[in-house]
């Protein structure tokens, strides 16, 4: 078949007919190899046969649902690239709060201790490695292939401060101690029928689903937080849009002070903690 020639702008606008611009953009940009400046400033530029073949396989992906993450490989989160596969959640801006939240209650000088539960791609516990260099950092998933994920994360990005292993939420954290404790736990509930919507149908369930409520993981972080957090420790995560009072709750009965919920930018309760 012979090979027509467009351009970097008729590539774009083709691509529109079927998906948003800016999934577009991007797969465009990781098609020729090249950041947003050049696809703004080399509008005329022609494609090669294979770049042109590789973009609208993508783009023919993502308009059967594939995440643009994964198509790519990688997230930006806070202010690092993650690698990401089918293996891993892609981290959601949401989680930035709990990021933000738990640095509010960290000192950048001081050893903390962190410990980060469900960790994924690495992005929490990663990130708050980052920007606490003195940390040591202890980061747990019970999915070898995340762990995985994570560890070649802290490679990448060359961070040290940072001990990952496969383990069931505190299994192989027995007699250990941290200043702070944070998750973004699976906390879907079973039945959710987004599931079966957009990007959650490509994401490991194993990373999304947390029995009939949801909080079944919740609870059981909860209930065995204080055994692994020194006095005046906190421990804060991510929930689900309904699920902050019930939260609160559990942390009250699991004797947690100054409880709180905090909000997301569209204004509903996305993380809650207590003080030990
Ligand atoms: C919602 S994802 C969060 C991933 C990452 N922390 C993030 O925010 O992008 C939840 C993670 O918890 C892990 N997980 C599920 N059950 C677990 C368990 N029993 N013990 C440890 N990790 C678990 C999943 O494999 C998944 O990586």
């Amino acid at each position: 078949m012979t090979h027509v020639t467009i351009s970097i702008a008729q590539a774009l606008q083709q691509a529109c007919q079927g998906i948003v611009h800016t999934d577009a953009r991007i797969l465009l940009q990781y098609s020729l190899g090249v950041n947003h400046a050049y696809i703004l400033t080399h509008p005329d530029q022609a494609l090669s046969s294979a770049q042109q073949q590789l973009f609208f396989r993508l783009v023919a992906r993502r308009m059967d649902g594939e995440p643009v993450a994964y198509l790519i490989g990688e997230c930006d989160f806070y202010d690092l690239i993650f690698k990401v596969t089918p293996d891993v959640l892609i981290p959601r801006p949401e989680t930035e709060i709990l990021v933000e939240l738990a640095l509010m209650r960290l000192s950048v000088n001081y050893s903390n201790r962190i410990l980060d539960l469900g960790t994924g791609s690495g992005a929490v516990a990663l990130t708050l490695a980052r920007h606490c260099p003195q940390a040591s950092v202890v980061a747990v998933d019970l999915s070898p292939a995340a762990v995985s994920i994570a560890r070649e994360n802290a490679d990448n990005l060359n961070i040290n401060n940072v001990f990952i292993a496969t383990g069931n939420w505190f299994s192989e954290l027995s007699g250990e101690k941290f200043d702070l404790i944070v998750s973004n736990p699976p906390y879907v509930a079973e039945n959710d029928p987004h599931l079966n919507q957009g990007d959650l149908r490509f994401e490991p369930r194993m990373a999304l689903t947390a029995s009939i409520d949801g909080l079944s993981c919740i609870r059981t972080i909860i209930a065995a937080a204080s055994d692994y957090l020194v006095a005046g420790g906190w421990l804060l995560f991510e929930h689900g849009y309904d699920q902050a009072a019930a939260c609160r709750q559990l942390l009250e009965a699991a004797g947690f002070a100054e409880t709180f919920s905090h909000p997301d930018l569209a204004g509903i309760m996305r993380v809650s903690g207590g003080r030990l």
